[in-house]
């Protein structure tokens, strides 16, 4: 796809790597509709994104909320008109084994980090009516190699990248799912200093990537015309 003068839609695009992600697809000459559910730095994340050149909004939405991924996509299509990418990052990261892990736990991160992907996707090909579209998941390498930790998270995440493949199937020809399985790029919110560097040491290459990698694996994705699908891992070779 040539991404000039097209329009996406970035849940979780006010910070951290859905920031990221939106400023590469405003450099790219992409109108960006960001979405947010708490961040104070919506204002200046806008402000970065239209010093791009290209329009740029942001919607509110707890994604947790039954309704909230029909109303946010119809809040979005008609501030924007068409929306052409969804790129769905927004997620929350409880911690949680087998014994903690709360039926209300359960439910909120079931909630963010699968369901309201689901019913963007629902809303975003329902509103593309046959015209050419890219929906972009944000998994984790951890969905295809789960452990013992963060297990409502890591479910969910595997259930992002089923829906990745089952979805690329329903919605094909117009339309391409892909996913991207990111592994250490940003630290928790206050994890400890040298976080990454750490995990690096458990990675085959041995160093730590960036979010600007997700972006440059997103770039690619929605540029090709003939990937779908697929699960891409950012992870340095983590998950081998
Ligand atoms: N960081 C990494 O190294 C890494 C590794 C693997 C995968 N990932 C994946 O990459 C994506 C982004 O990661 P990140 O580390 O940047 O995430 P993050 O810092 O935890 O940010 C989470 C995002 O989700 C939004 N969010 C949280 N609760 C929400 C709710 N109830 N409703 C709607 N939105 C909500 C937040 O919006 P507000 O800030 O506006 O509240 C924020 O934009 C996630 O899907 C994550 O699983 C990240």
């Amino acid at each position: 796809m040539n991404l000039e003068n097209r329009t996406a839609l970035v849940t979780g695009g006010a910070v951290r790597l859905g920031r990221v992600l939106a400023v590469a697809l405003a450099r790219s000459g992409v109108n960006v509709a960001i979405h947010y559910h708490a961040s104070a730095e919506v204002a200046e994340t806008i402000a970065v994104l239209t010093s791009c050149g290209v329009r740029a909004q942001a919607f509110q939405a707890d994604l947790g909320q039954p309704d909230a991924p029909s109303r946010l996509f119809a809040e979005a299509r008609a501030a924007f008109g068409a929306i052409d990418i969804l790129v769905n990052s927004a997620a929350i990261f409880p911690a949680g084994g087998w014994r903690n892990t709360t039926v209300d736990a359960w439910d909120e991160v079931f909630a963010v980090d699968l369901r309201a992907p689901f019913f963007l996707a629902q809303a975003f090909a329902q509103a593309l009516d046959g015209n050419r579209g890219h929906i972009i998941n944000i998994a984790d390498w951890r969905a295809v190699r789960p452990g013992v930790g963060h297990l409502a998270y890591t479910y969910a995440k595997a259930g992002l990248v089923a829906m990745t493949r089952s979805l690329a199937q329903a919605l094909a020809p117009n339309i391409q799912v892909n996913a991207i399985a990111p592994g250490a790029v940003l630290p928790p919110p206050g994890a400890p200093e040298g976080y990454l560097d750490t995990i690096a040491q458990q990675v085959p290459l041995k160093r730590h990537g960036a979010p600007e990698d997700v972006a440059e694996a997103m770039l690619y994705l929605l540029r090709s015309d003939f990937v779908s699908g697929e699960l891409l891992y950012v992870t340095g070779g983590q998950e081998l």
